[in-house]
């Protein structure tokens, strides 16, 4: 039998004794940073996936619409239409509260697409800082709701046939106090929407980059005539 010094290898030798020339130090490796890590590997596609447009257009819709369906039913006298537009607007916020799980998973497993090169390090550190307000805005906003209509007394049934669970006991004092960060929740993340607005606005119209473009491909399209 030959032993580890007749210079022969064998298959049940170590990789290191056996062709120590195919073992690498890894060296330092620069990946590329991005804001809102932990994500898989570094991707060089130059717009979100499809998926994330979509679940980001959406939730935009989606919230902008419920929000101001949610200004425009406090005024409103008591009344069977009041109560409707009430249990529509807890329907909408279940729901949206749903694909934000979604659009949080797909996110976490989809990194999106590098910034552009000549951003500086503070735009990046707002935009990544405001995109994970944002996440948490989306989930507590519809969370401190259901909160509050538990609170109330009111048990939200999604769609009319599903009984959610009430999450606290009825217990008026602390149902109003939800109402109020209900309500600083909401204007909180409206203020944070015209933040990002306003950036994306200014990235496509003075900037000149693609950071709106990537979220709204077919811009792209038809400004450069590039149907990639
Ligand atoms: C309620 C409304 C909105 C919410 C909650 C929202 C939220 C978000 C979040 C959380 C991201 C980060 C995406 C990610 O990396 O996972 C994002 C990206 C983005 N949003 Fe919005 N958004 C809204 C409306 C809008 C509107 C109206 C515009 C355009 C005028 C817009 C333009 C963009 C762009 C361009 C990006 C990509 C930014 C980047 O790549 O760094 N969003 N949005």
């Amino acid at each position: 039998m030959l032993a580890i010094g007749d210079g022969i290898p064998r298959w049940d030798m170590p990789l290191s004794i056996r062709a120590p020339h195919k073992l690498r130090v890894p060296q330092k490796i620069a990946l590329p940073t991005r804001t809102m890590s932990p994500t898989p590997a570094p991707d060089s596609r130059s717009s979100y996936t499809r998926v994330a447009i979509g679940l980001h257009w959406l939730l935009a819709f989606a919230i902008i619409g419920s929000f101001s369906v949610g200004l425009y039913m406090v005024d409103l006298p008591l009344s069977p239409q009041k109560l409707r537009i009430y249990s529509w607007h807890k329907w909408a916020g279940v729901t949206i509260f749903l694909f934000v799980v979604l659009r949080l998973g797909w996110r976490l497993l989809h990194r999106p697409p590098e910034l552009p090169a000549a951003m500086p390090a503070w735009q990046r550190n707002i935009a990544g800082a405001t995109h994970i307000l944002l996440y948490l805005l989306m989930f507590a906003v519809p969370l401190s709701g259901w909160l509050m209509s538990s609170a109330k007394g009111f048990q939200t049934v999604w769609f009319g046939v599903l009984p959610l669970p009430d999450l606290l006991e009825k217990d008026k004092e602390l149902g109003d106090l939800l109402l109020q960060l209900h309500m600083l929740l909401n204007f909180s993340m409206a203020a944070l929407v015209f933040l990002h607005i306003g950036a994306a606005l200014k990235h496509h119209f003075i900037d000149r980059d693609d950071v709106l473009t990537r979220m709204i491909p077919f811009l792209r399209n038809t400004a450069s005539g590039d149907c990639k």
